[in-house]
């Protein structure tokens, strides 16, 4: 008889890709997707912990769930995810309820660990082993004869091809939350990558928290193959129409890198790259081991090869030390690259950091007013950005339609809504004509073929 799973997931697409995995490897054991909590045989909360508050939040969502415990003596309850590495044991304390406490590098083991708890409402199970090199062909081999499948119509799929993090910026809770960097073979990426294409997957977006630095680490005897070298191999799967990857340290952003976008026409015009900060000196008590003008460079260089590449980023303010003339420095480096988009967050304390323990932390309100000041020129030059787009023609992949209105994408990653009679269906690439440019989204009318 099906059981009914009901999980929710926080954080990264890092974390979204392991809840698919977690649901695939679930769905052999008769488990089927609900969405209310209520109608749940097993919770699964998938945590993150990147920014502020995030264990306070976990346990307000685990005491919202602890009554239905109550009213069915069978469900599980399991915290997964960076807050479940990073809390383990401490999360039963204060929540005994919780049955199951499982860490960033042991989802594979869920449908054993729920066998053990079956009928059994004594046991519980944590497993937070930062388990290393092993993780990912694991994976692998319980997904072999059963593979990603996805459902009809999703044409976009993520493909992990590492885990971890070596870089230790000193605000980050990655390498303490996902221990070290592994690098998956190239084999079995490019086998689920033919897999999803078989399947109907059109754009296939590569993970990693630092992609850049691929097979720098391996999980398995593997010829040696670096990030670029991975993206032609994976752009000549036949079928795939749209390649990108995220995340990448600028550091690591190689010559060889910034070529791709010339040499592969699959490869979207689009870098996610995180800059932090647009002071050396922050840049340096955040370890992030490059200077502006090596981010600037590389930014030149990309714009050289690919002039319509649209630039995103993520900005930290009011880092420890972050004084007006850094804040400054930020503000003048978003007005000379000028990026289409960016996320920007306050600096935070995060558990097991180096900054945690830096003493001049800058004031709230000054966080909060540097924040704002960064987001309002962002949104003006964000809209400046495209409103260039208008009177173009772009090529759109179709997302999902609502009665005549359709919703699709562009290579560069813009959003764009258009009327559209004819039957388009998700996936499929049309032509639009950009009649309209907002902040967050573009408009336009179906146009010829470019
Ligand atoms: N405080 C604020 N923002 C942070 N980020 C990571 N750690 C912190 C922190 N301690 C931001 C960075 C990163 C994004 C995913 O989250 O900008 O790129
Ligand atoms: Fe959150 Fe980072 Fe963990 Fe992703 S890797 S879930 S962003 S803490």
């Amino acid at each position: 008889m099906a059981k009914h799973l009901y999980i929710k997931t926080f954080g990264c697409q890092m974390n979204e890709r392991d809840s698919e995995i977690i649901e695939q490897l679930l769905a052999q054991s008769s488990y089927v997707l609900v969405t209310e909590p209520e109608s749940a045989d097993l919770i699964l909360i998938n945590t993150c912990s990147i920014r502020d508050k995030a264990e306070q939040k976990v346990y307000s969502l685990l005491g919202q769930l602890a009554p239905l415990k109550k009213k069915n003596k069978q469900l599980k309850i399991g915290v997964l995810g960076c807050v479940a590495q990073q809390e383990s044991e401490n999360i039963v304390k204060r929540a005994p309820f919780v049955d199951l406490v499982i860490g960033t590098q042991q989802i594979y083991r869920i449908p054993e660990m729920l066998d053990r708890l079956a009928g059994n409402v004594t046991v519980r199970e944590i497993a937070t082993d930062l388990a290393g090199s092993f993780v990912i062909p694991a994976f692998q081999k319980l997904l072999k004869g059963n593979p990603p499948s996805p459902a009809s119509g999703e044409f976009r799929k993520f493909v992990t091809i590492m885990q971890g993090c070596n870089n230790y910026c000193s605000y980050c809770v990655v390498p303490s939350t996902r221990g070290r960097e592994v690098s998956r073979s190239v084999a079995d990426i490019l086998e689920e990558v033919q897999l999803l294409v078989e399947q109907g997957v059109k754009e296939v977006t590569l993970l990693g928290q630092n992609v850049n630095s691929y097979g720098q680490t391996n999980a398995v005897a593997d010829s040696p193959v670096t990030f670029a070298g991975l993206l032609h191999k994976v752009a000549k799967v036949p079928g795939l129409e749209r390649l990108r990857f995220t995340t990448s340290n600028p550091k690591d952003l190689s010559e060889e890198l910034i070529r791709c976008f010339a040499e592969i026409d699959i490869l979207c015009p689009h870098f996610h790259l995180p800059v932090q900060s647009g002071s050396n000196h922050i840049l340096q008590r955040m370890n992030r081991k490059y200077t502006r003008e090596q981010y600037l460079e590389k930014i030149e260089g990309l714009r050289r090869v690919r002039p319509d590449i649209a630039l995103a980023t993520d900005i930290i303010v009011g880092f420890p030390g972050e004084s007006d003339e850094d804040f400054a420095q930020t503000m003048d480096l978003l007005e000379t690259v000028r990026f289409h988009g960016s996320f920007s967050f306050k600096y935070s304390d995060r558990p097991n950091t180096r900054s945690a323990d830096f003493t001049d932390k800058v004031p709230e309100q000054i966080k909060k007013e540097r924040l704002q000041q960064f987001q309002s020129r962002q949104d003006q030059i964000s809209l400046e950005q495209n409103k260039k787009y208008v009177d173009t023609v772009q090529t759109v992949m179709v997302e999902s339609r609502d009665n005549e209105k359709l919703k699709g994408r562009t290579g560069t990653n813009h959003i764009v809504h258009f009327p559209c009679q004819i039957n388009h269906h998700p996936g499929e690439t049309v032509a639009v004509k950009i009649t309209r440019a907002g902040m967050h989204s573009l408009q336009g009318e179906l146009a010829e073929k470019i």
